[in-house]
């Protein structure tokens, strides 16, 4: 099997990243990690793009002309599909001109619902009974793009921010990679 060469973009933290990692390095997963790109110098996921030799590019989205930028760094690695995992920047309409359905984001909600930012406050304030992730397709409308996996709980009655945060993302590191066989399964990608 030869795997996509897959450019993972992060801002944060990189645990999905991480996990994304340890499962591309399984024989039978899809998708090779050859490139990170991050929009912040500090974030702790390039720790581990420099622990697993992946080449990672730190693009500054202060910078006019930084989505050319991203371009010319997805074509030097010949990047055929791209995972936003914890990236807290739009991405251009140009990006996903130039890879129609080949950009995926992990979001932590059960979209559509909490579209955007701060989505665990929300969800305690509007009293919501169960919270989730969703992996979907990325098109021009924030969080809008198809839906390829749901995973959802019931919040608990002392789950407050932090704790929904944990339990959000120990589903996302399932989500993802699930995510990412289903789609390699289903489609003459
Ligand atoms: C993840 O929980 C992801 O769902 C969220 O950022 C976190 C990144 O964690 N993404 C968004 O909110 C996108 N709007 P990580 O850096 O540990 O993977």
């Amino acid at each position: 099997m030869v795997k996509k060469k897959t450019c993972v973009f992060i801002s944060g933290q990189g645990s999905n990243l991480k996990n994304l990692i340890s499962y591309s390095r399984k024989v039978n997963f899809p998708i090779k990690i050859s490139l990170v790109i991050s929009n912040n110098k500090k974030a702790n996921g390039i720790n581990y793009a420099k622990k697993y030799r992946i080449p990672y590019v730190f693009i500054n989205t202060k910078v006019q002309n930084y989505n050319n930028k991203i371009l010319l760094n997805l074509k030097k690695y010949n990047i055929s599909f791209i995972c936003l995992a914890g990236y807290m920047k739009i991405i251009s309409n140009n990006l996903i001109k130039n890879y129609q359905k080949k950009i995926i984001n992990i979001h932590p909600s059960l979209l559509p619902k909490f579209k955007g930012l701060n989505t665990f406050s929300r969800m305690i304030k509007n009293k919501e009974t169960k919270a989730g992730c969703t992996v979907h397709y990325v098109n021009k409308k924030l969080d809008s793009g198809n839906t390829i996996i749901q995973k959802s709980f019931f919040l608990g009655v002392k789950d407050d921010e932090e704790i929904l945060k944990k339990k959000t993302q120990k589903l996302e590191h399932l989500a993802f990679p699930e995510a990412i066989i289903k789609i390699f399964r289903n489609s003459s990608f």
